[in-house]
């Protein structure tokens, strides 16, 4: 394990209340760094702080990202800090329908939580972010790098905040703000479970996800999280624009 100082760091997690979000939270915090912890209410973030043990440089930013409002609000306690040096926008639904099932609700709540929150957080943030010459990093997904069926909303709503990643990484950098998007593969986090729970067969699902990669594992969230602070680190501090893949070289082709 590689081992990081970010004690002179702030960091925001959106959706740190479980699976990725929360062993990312877990991986700065163990790093020194001030994490900001964000999910949907304020029942969930302190449940994430207590399992990351608590402490003054845990603070609490509940706030639902269903809407603009909502990520600004996830933006508040940092912006009343006065610091903020990453911005890790993770939170995200995925709710796996056929073309025939997806409707216009299930599009908005994709569209919302994992592609238009991403945007307001760092709309607010930017003041601060422009100050500490900080960076962003958008969880999204090998599925915003190709698809699969099944799961319409989500894909394209991931290849969305690649691209806007993309976007907003041209017109930030001569403000000295760098925005990178990682694109994992599959995670043995709650998100799977429930997946696999819906599925019907969660014992062939896991199976099939296990293959799915060509280095016939899934990934574990503690070695992405592991990753997100290789990103943020000044190793990567020529890279923006970026969307890095980190999924067992399922979108490099099939074994
Ligand atoms: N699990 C995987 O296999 C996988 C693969 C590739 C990418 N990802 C991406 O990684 C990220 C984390 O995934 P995960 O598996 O940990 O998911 P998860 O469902 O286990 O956790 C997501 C977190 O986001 C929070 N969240 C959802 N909607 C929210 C809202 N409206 N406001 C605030 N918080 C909200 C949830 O409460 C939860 O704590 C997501 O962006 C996901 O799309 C996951």
């Amino acid at each position: 394990m590689i081992s990081f100082d970010y004690s002179d760091k702030a960091v925001l997690v959106t959706g740190a209340g479980r699976g990725l979000g929360l062993a990312i939270a877990r991986a700065f915090h163990e790093a020194g760094a001030i994490v900001f912890v964000n999910d949907r209410t304020a029942e969930m973030v302190a449940s994430a702080m207590a399992k990351l043990g608590g402490g003054d440089r845990l603070i609490a930013a509940p706030a639902d990202l269903a809407t603009a409002a909502g990520a600004r609000k996830a933006v508040a306690p940092a912006l009343a800090q006065g610091a903020l040096d990453i911005l890790v926008n993770n939170a995200a639904v995925n709710i796996e329908r056929g073309i025939e099932e997806t409707s216009d609700d299930l599009w908005a709540i994709h569209l919302a939580v994992n592609l238009k929150a991403p945007f307001f957080t760092v709309q607010a943030a930017l003041p601060l972010l422009a100050k500490s010459q900080g960076l962003v990093i958008n969880v999204a997904s090998e599925l915003g790098l190709h698809a699969i069926p099944n799961n319409v909303a989500y894909v394209a709503a991931k290849h969305g905040l690649v691209t806007m990643s993309k976007a907003m990484a041209i017109e930030l950098a001569p403000q000295g703000v760098r925005v990178n998007a990682i694109c994992p593969g599959t995670m043995d986090t709650e998100l799977m479970a429930d997946c696999a729970r819906d599925s019907g067969d969660p014992e062939n699902y896991y199976r099939s996800f296990r293959a799915y990669h060509p280095l016939g594992r899934i990934a574990s969230p503690d070695e992405i999280a592991q990753f997100v602070l290789c990103l943020a680190s000044p190793a990567a501090a020529f890279m923006t624009g970026s969307a890095v893949a980190i999924d067992g070289g399922s979108t490099a082709g099939r074994v």
